[in-house]
């Protein structure tokens, strides 16, 4: 199929603009040019190829399923955990040879950044690498690469600027996301985002509210904004937006039913966020508020800026809400230094705060970080234990926080097919997984009323109710 006509059924499909498309469709064509993109991490990582995506399409280039079928294959990269950003160097291993054949290989994300040139020395079949903070300059970096330049890097963070694409080729049909902030200005001592994707920056909120009204105008219902420390967002422009202000605007724009927000910051976290989402339906039940650890002594030494006693504030003032808002959130276990007595801590912080999901990891030294040089005296197994004690401790509080929503109805958007025959998945407004029977054969897309019949401790069963 021709770029034309896949980026013009993009279009209709919903995933990239009918401007866009003309303006792709009118892009130099480069005949037979193909990319392949793969991606590693989180959200940001992932929105973050649909731009790049969008670069190269407007750039004449074509998307393809297999590095094979690519002339150019880009690796967009995640390094938070040590396993994350070795698995990059696997993907390249496998591409060494295709250098040979004529093609571009591409490192793109975290591991880009933070390894650089180094890059070049361990993979000398690489031609491109660059990190986040510097796609602006992707235009420029292809540009070179297809003038016969052998190497190219964009590897600066020293920008006040952030990443628009005129098209971005969205892959997701049902949610669709939109950066508001790039980068981090905290300084955990264990994360590695400050050193691989730059200081904050804010997008302007006409610009944010503009790219929420196509999208709308594209038929998307749902959309996520996107931040490291989402709730730090600070409107750059003289109409000088608040966070929860943000939010507001973007759940009123027609057309828009779902409006979520990942990841909020406990310090950045304060009562009118709250206050927004009681006062606007749109706005999901759900607040993703990572602790990390139940522990104010280890808190203190990973930086965290807050105390266990100021997290359970912010919890209070959720839970205070009028409606039931779902709590997610991140736990390091083992990090340098945690007493089995501060690991008891973080126990009871879950018996306390009873969340609805938690994402546990176990600490893994990363270059350049303030705890890389603390003393790790945790053996790797004692990690492990922790990790499975904690996580069959939050499967319990699922398991029965999920068992009382028994018998009530839920709005879902339908997203999939369940793994069961018969059955539809989608997600509530509180981000739970929801498989449902239905008597109708088509639902994408759509939303339904459920009412819940069982529950696991990772997702709710149910039937559609007419
Ligand atoms: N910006 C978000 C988190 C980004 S990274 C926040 O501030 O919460 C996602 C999660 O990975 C973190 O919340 C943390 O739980 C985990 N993580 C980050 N660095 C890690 C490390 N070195 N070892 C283990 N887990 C880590
Ligand atoms: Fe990393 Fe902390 Fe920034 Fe989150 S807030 S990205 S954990 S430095
Ligand atoms: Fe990974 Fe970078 Fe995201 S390190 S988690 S891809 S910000």
């Amino acid at each position: 199929m021709s770029n034309l006509i896949d980026v013009r059924l993009e279009a209709l499909e919903g995933r990239v603009s009918p401007d866009d498309a003309t303006r792709a469709a009118d892009a130099p064509t480069a005949a037979g040019r193909t990319f392949y993109i793969e991606t590693f991490g989180c959200q940001m990582n992932v929105h973050d190829s649909e731009k790049v995506a969008g670069v190269l399409l407007g750039r004449g280039y074509q998307q393809v399923e297999t590095p094979d079928a690519a002339q150019l294959v880009f690796y967009n990269t995640c390094s938070i955990r040590e396993k994350a950003a070795q698995k990059v160097f696997g993907r390249l291993g496998d591409v060494k040879a295709a250098q040979k054949a004529g093609k571009t290989i591409g490192v793109l994300g975290c591991v880009a950044q933070q390894e650089g040139e180094r890059i070049f020395e361990r993979a000398p079949w690489v031609s491109l690498v660059c990190g986040s903070a510097s796609y602006r300059k992707l235009p420029e970096l292809l540009a070179r690469i297809e003038s016969g330049d052998r190497r190219v890097t964009g590897l600066e963070t020293d920008t006040d600027e952030t990443f628009e694409t005129e098209i971005t080729r969205r892959d997701n049909p049902f949610r669709a996301y939109i950066t508001i902030i790039e980068g981090c200005d905290k300084a955990c001592a264990y994360c590695v985002v400050p050193f691989t994707r730059g200081p904050e920056r804010s997008r302007a909120s006409a610009a944010v509210l503009r790219e929420a009204r196509q999208l709308a105008d594209l038929g998307y219902t749902e959309t996520q904004l996107l931040g490291q420390t989402v709730n730090s967002y600070r409107d750059p422009s003289p109409r000088g937006l608040r966070f929860s202000e943000l939010l507001l605007a973007v759940a009123e724009i027609p057309g828009i039913r779902r409006v979520r927000f990942t990841t909020s910051h406990p310090s950045d976290f304060h009562a009118d966020i709250v206050e927004a989402l009681d006062a606007t339906p749109a706005l999901c039940d759900h607040v993703h508020l990572p602790v990390q650890s139940g522990s104010t002594r280890v808190l203190r030494a990973m930086q965290r800026t807050y105390t266990r006693e100021t997290y359970l504030e912010k919890i209070a003032l959720i839970r205070a809400a009028r409606r039931p808002i779902s709590i997610t959130s991140d736990i390091i276990v083992g990090f340098p230094g945690e007493s089995e007595a501060d690991f008891e801590e973080t126990l009871s912080l879950l018996d306390v705060v009873q969340y609805d999901g938690i994402f546990s990891f176990k600490y893994s030294p990363r270059p350049n970080t303030r705890a890389l040089s603390m003393a790790d005296p945790i053996p790797e197994e004692e990690k492990g234990r922790r990790l499975a004690v904690l996580q069959e401790k939050q499967r319990q509080i699922q398991a029965a926080r999920n068992q009382t929503l028994v018998g009530q109805t839920f709005e879902v958007l339908v997203d999939g097919q369940a793994r069961k025959p018969g059955q539809w998945a989608g997600r509530t407004s509180s981000n739970r997984v929801a498989n449902f029977t239905s008597l109708r054969s088509e639902l994408l897309g759509e939303y339904v009323q459920v009412r819940i019949t069982s529950a696991g401790p990772n997702s709710l069963v149910g039937e559609q109710i007419i």
